[in-house]
């Protein structure tokens, strides 16, 4: 999709979407989700210390090989770049941060490591979360690996290689998956690859993220695909992510929520 009509389409969203106080979001479940954790604006200790990690890895530019997953070839990036291009904004890992925290949840996997930025929010609730992560570029996994290390953050589960080998194992080993955030190969066909594997173990309160649903036009079909299965009752476009409800007390609705 050309950036313009991303742009185009952010604009569409801005003025068809509900705001995060949550009116006209009728399912109580729903509005309190809206309010207490879309609209939330406390902010956490943990916060601070991630993104003065992240400040300081703004300015460095030592080099990083990586495997491109898109075309199969490697090349070279810095740790400064990769961190601009790739990994999500503070306000999109503190949401992830939020949602583990209002749900209390334990079992949490991450599909897109990177150098840890997102896996820190997810992971920094609480020592009860367990959270795995799936990065296929090692030299990319050896900096998360260290940025976890600066954090403290010890309840992370780091696993290099391709998540189409490794993600079938780490599936059937789960007992169950509270949260899954898929932020890893943007294509339609891994998208809606990666849903099916992780429902195995999806359970009525389970919520799954999916990042980037509106970069191409193979991500939208992957999301309207993902909102019509059965197992889906509400979800919210945040245009960011896609924020999947598998809750069968929830109407079959989709929301529009302004973040
Ligand atoms: C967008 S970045 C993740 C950003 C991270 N979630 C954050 O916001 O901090 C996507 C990552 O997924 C990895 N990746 C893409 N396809 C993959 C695959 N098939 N197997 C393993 N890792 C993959 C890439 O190497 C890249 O580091």
């Amino acid at each position: 999709m050309h950036p313009y009509q991303r742009i185009l389409k952010y604009i569409g969203h801005y003025f068809t979407a509900r705001n995060t106080r949550g009116f006209g979001v009728h399912s109580p479940f729903m509005f309190q989700f809206v309010q207490n954790v879309l609209g939330e604006k406390h902010y956490f200790y943990v916060f601070t210390e991630i993104e003065k990690l992240r400040k300081s890895e703004l300015q460095n530019a030592e080099a990083v090989h990586i495997k491109d997953f898109g075309t199969g070839e490697d090349r070279e990036s810095t740790v400064k770049d990769i961190l601009k291009k790739s990994v999500n904004t503070a306000k999109c890992g503190q949401l992830l941060f939020r949602i583990v925290h209002y749900f209390k949840f334990q079992n949490v996997l991450e599909l897109g490591t990177s150098l840890g930025f997102s896996t820190s929010y997810l992971a920094s609730s609480s020592s009860e979360v367990k959270c795995t992560t799936i990065e296929g570029s090692s030299e990319i996994a050896n900096r998360a690996r260290r940025n976890f290390e600066k954090l403290n953050l010890k309840n992370i589960e780091l696993v290099v290689g391709n998540i189409d080998d490794v993600l079938p194992d780490i599936v059937a080993k789960k007992e169950k998956l509270d949260l899954v955030y898929v932020d890893a190969n943007h294509t339609q066909e891994a998208t809606l690859r990666y849903f099916e594997m992780c429902l195995a173990k999806i359970h009525n309160d389970s919520v799954m993220i999916f990042d980037d649903i509106h970069w191409s036009e193979g991500m939208e079909e992957a999301w309207n695909k993902i909102i019509a299965h059965p197992a889906v009752t509400s979800t919210i476009d945040i245009f960011q992510y896609g924020i999947v409800f598998f809750n069968k007390n929830l109407n079959k609705k989709h929301y529009k929520v302004f973040y």
